[in-house]
């Protein structure tokens, strides 16, 4: 692995047994509050689209909403925010998925991207693939074209950017945790 690499990931902080016991908890909140590691973590995040016309940056709640809000500035996207159940006022399509540590609903607003936009989905890790799947299937109802997921971190062995390659999704990671 690069320097880079290896510094980004000496700036996340493991917790195990979080949220439930057997979980090894990856959290990034050492890492946003680095100044370095943040901004070139979100430069790493967004290098293959640099430059390209893209309309919105969807961003899952919760850590997708910080790293999402930087990626859509940095390529001068709209964002827009993929919720848990209840949160959003407006008209919402909703689905169910699960993910490594539970059963979830997430929504988002009807009108949030018209259909033919460019999207690009936005979350600080990827494991099961559960939640990304949902949010490219709410995204794909919308008639978003989903040009791509981003995340800050995979973990290959559950499986999940793996799932978002057999549904035509590109998938960026900026560190792997085996
Ligand atoms: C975590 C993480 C991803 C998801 C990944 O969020 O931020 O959204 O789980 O798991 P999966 O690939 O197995 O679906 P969490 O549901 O803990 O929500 P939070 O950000 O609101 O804490
Ligand atoms: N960190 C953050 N979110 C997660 C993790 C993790 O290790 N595993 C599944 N979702």
């Amino acid at each position: 692995s690069t320097t880079v690499e290896r510094d980004l990931k000496a700036a996340i902080r493991t917790i195990p047994d979080y949220p439930k016991p057997g979980i090894l908890f990856r959290d990034i909140t050492t890492l946003l509050s680095d100044a370095w590691a943040f901004r070139r973590t979100v430069d790493e995040m967004v290098q293959p689209w640099a430059g390209m016309k893209i309309d919105k940056v969807a961003g899952i709640e919760a850590r997708g909403f910080i790293l999402g809000g930087a990626v859509a500035h940095q390529v001068s996207a709209g964002f827009v925010p993929i919720r848990k159940k209840g949160k959003l006022p407006h008209k919402r399509v909703s689905i169910a998925y699960s993910l490594e540590y539970g059963l979830d609903e997430m929504e988002i607003h009807e009108d949030a991207v018209v259909a033919g936009e460019r999207v690009i989905l936005v979350d600080d890790l990827i494991a099961t693939g559960g939640t990304a799947v949902g949010a490219v299937t709410l995204m794909r109802q919308l008639g978003a074209e989903v040009l791509a997921a981003c995340f800050v971190i995979d973990l290959p062995d559950l499986g999940g950017a793996d799932k978002l390659r057999q549904l035509d999704v590109p998938v960026r990671t900026v560190l792997t945790f085996d």
